[in-house]
């Protein structure tokens, strides 16, 4: 959570660091600042709000300056409000400091420099940071670089930061543990950000900073250390990010943007990984572990929010086709348990961001334990893909709406390769099964167009029920993950409370709710639960229930019953959830369009949840 841009090079700072932090909001955007250092010295500009807040409310000003430090905040420590916001200053005014992440001894921290004089402007754990730094600068008579080092040597917790010197504009210090950073490297100019969107259209040319790595970055030099002062030799990435994946292209909003992107995302997804006519999966990111899947006990799937319910489509996915059980946790609860874990589990990791603090926790717990882990991500060069053993990157592109739609696609579509891939190496699968699974997999990105084209429909239906307080979503078998996914999608962005059951447990309990005000969704396809989806929508209509169906394209038993139905495209069991999710997506768009929500920042979130 939070963005941060930094930039230090030939080019006016203000307008490179605005447009950064533009396209980083999707981490945080409760309050906005910058800090530049021009002619007129250092000028700090702050404000609560969007970027675009900060944008007009620096109209006017003295914007100059060819160094510069920029930050989108998701608030932890204090609320969010001018003077909370980044960047911080020292004590003295002359350091300023950006920071993504939590101090955790802060609190110790700020009594000690309390004692020592300190004056405090904010609430916040980060100003406590850039304090204790002034503090070590000038008594221990060092140089920035150093002070920063062994500052951070005292704290404990996630951080990345840079930090700017009003006397020396001709240097900024960076630094990372627990949170992204990502050094873009051009001619005499070096840019900083949480992750590439802010650097792709200047340079290509990129370093991923690791953890307890401190950079030293001037014009023309950079050097990298690590924080018990060994010196690193930076290794420079090519970025392979499109840029017009980081624009609208026309669309109101990037989550429609993103939802109308999925035929392309999962082809990409799938692209020299399926060969239908042979029946053959290849995963050459997992490759090297073939043959340690031969012989594991069980597969644990780590993971939070969308990416969970990928995970539960993954489980059965597993299960049904490699005949390895699987159990799905959630990394929050999973990391504070002590769950039995040994050198035969594999632990799969799923997260869009791949900076995920509760998935990262229990991914460096399992691997305490020996267990393999693999990484289903989606943001390449991120922190969990290099602290797997292995993986498989989703390669649904930058995903910048803040609830997830191509990125869960994609996740489920790389979980039923690796099921696909793990049944191969198994055997538990016969090359004709294989052939015929591949073949209709290969043609899920033109069904999906064809889910697409019930949007205005969707649109229509979304209109009576855009007054709702609650709503239900029911499904079974790999039909429920898609009814949480749906219940999840619509509450994150519309806000409307929205719960997501298997079909059968409605009589447990939820079957009190039902009134002749409360829609409930049902995932009713031609499949193996069909029969039992129908009785389970009687039983909604007979306590007056609104019912919504999503049913298979020809249906005409389940039309009888619901008051609305949307059709998919016919699929085998194992592709329902790639289908059935798209009418959900849109159903929650329109929903949260209509009631005048920010659909790409729903309040309170972030999109990547680098704290736990
Ligand atoms: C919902 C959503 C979140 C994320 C969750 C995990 O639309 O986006 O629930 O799925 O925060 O994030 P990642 O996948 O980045 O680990």
């Amino acid at each position: 959570m939070c963005g941060i841009v930094g930039y230090i090079g030939f080019r006016e700072a203000w307008p490179l660091v605005i447009k950064g932090l533009k396209r980083l909001e999707y981490r945080g955007y409760d309050s906005a600042g910058i800090a530049l250092i021009g002619d007129s010295g250092l000028n700090i500009y702050k404000k609560a709000g969007k970027v675009s807040e900060l944008e007009n409310f620096s109209v006017g000003k003295n914007l100059s300056g060819t160094i510069g430090i920029g930050h989108t905040r998701w608030a932890t420590h204090g609320a969010p409000s001018d003077r909370n916001s980044h960047p911080h200053t020292s004590n003295s005014g002359t350091l300023s400091i950006i920071h993504n992440g939590i101090i955790e001894n802060y609190a110790t921290l700020k009594e000690e420099l309390l004692k020592r004089g300190h004056f405090f402007n904010s609430d916040t754990d980060t100003e406590v940071l850039i304090h204790l730094i002034e503090e070590i600068y000038k008594n221990d008579d060092v140089d920035l670089l150093e002070a920063v080092r062994l500052a951070l040597n005292e704290v404990t917790g996630a951080y990345a930061i840079v930090v700017m010197d009003q006397n020396q504009p001709d240097q900024l210090i960076a630094a990372r543990k627990g949170s992204p950073m990502v050094i873009g490297v051009g001619e005499d100019e070096y840019f900083i950000a949480s992750d590439a969107t802010p650097i792709v259209e200047y340079t290509k040319n990129v370093i991923y900073l690791n953890d307890n790595e401190i950079a030293f970055v001037k014009r023309d030099e950079l050097l990298i250390k690590r924080l018990d002062n060994v010196v690193q030799t930076p290794y420079i990435q090519e970025l392979e990010i499109q840029l017009e994946l980081l624009e609208k292209g026309g669309f109101d909003h990037f989550m429609l943007k993103e939802i109308y992107e999925q035929p392309r995302s999962i082809r990409d997804c799938m692209r020299g990984r399926i060969y239908p006519n042979e029946g053959f999966v290849q995963l050459g990111g997992i490759k090297e572990y073939a043959e340690k899947l031969k012989n594991i006990d069980r597969i644990i799937i780590v993971a939070c929010g969308t990416s969970w319910h990928a995970g539960l489509v993954g489980e059965y996915l597993i299960e049904e086709y490699a005949r390895i059980p699987v159990e799905v946790e959630y990394a929050s609860e999973f990391r504070y348990r002590n769950p039995i874990i040994t050198e035969k589990d594999v632990v799969i990791a799923i997260s869009q961001s791949g900076e995920t603090a509760d998935t990262m926790a229990a991914i460096e717990m399992a691997k305490e334990k020996g267990a393999t882990i693999f990484g289903v991500c989606n943001v390449v060069g991120s922190s969990i893909p290099r602290l797997t053993h292995a993986g498989v990157y989703t390669h649904a592109g930058p995903e910048i709406g803040v609830a997830s739609t191509k990125a869960f696609t994609a996740q489920v579509t790389v979980l039923t390769l690796i099921a696909f891939y793990m049944a191969q190496q198994k055997g538990t699968i016969t090359k004709a099964k294989m052939v015929e699974l591949l073949t209709e997999l290969d043609l899920i990105p033109e069904k999906i167009q064809r889910a697409l084209e019930s949007n205005d429909l969707i649109k229509e239906i979304a209109a009576k029920f855009k007054d709702s307080r609650n709503c239900l979503f029911l499904g079974r078998g790999s039909g429920f993950p898609v009814a949480l996914e749906g219940a999840l999608k619509l509450k994150e962005i519309s806000y409307i409370h929205a719960e997501g059951y298997p079909a059968a447990e409605m009589k447990h309990g939820p079957i009190a709710l039902i009134d002749e005000e409360m829609p409930v969704v049902v995932i009713a396809t031609k499949n193996s639960s069909y029969e039992k989806v129908i009785s389970n929508i009687q039983e909604v209509k007979a306590r007056k229930g609104i019912v919504l169906a999503i049913v298979t394209e020809g249906d005409t038993e389940v039309k009888k019953m619901a008051d609305y139905v949307i059709e998919i495209p016919d699929a085998s069991e194992a592709f329902l959830p790639l289908l059935a999710t798209i009418p959900l997506q849109l159903l929650s768009y329109h929903i949260a369009v209509l009631r005048d929500c920010n659909v790409d920042q729903p309040r309170n979130l972030a999109k990547s949840v680098t704290v736990e």
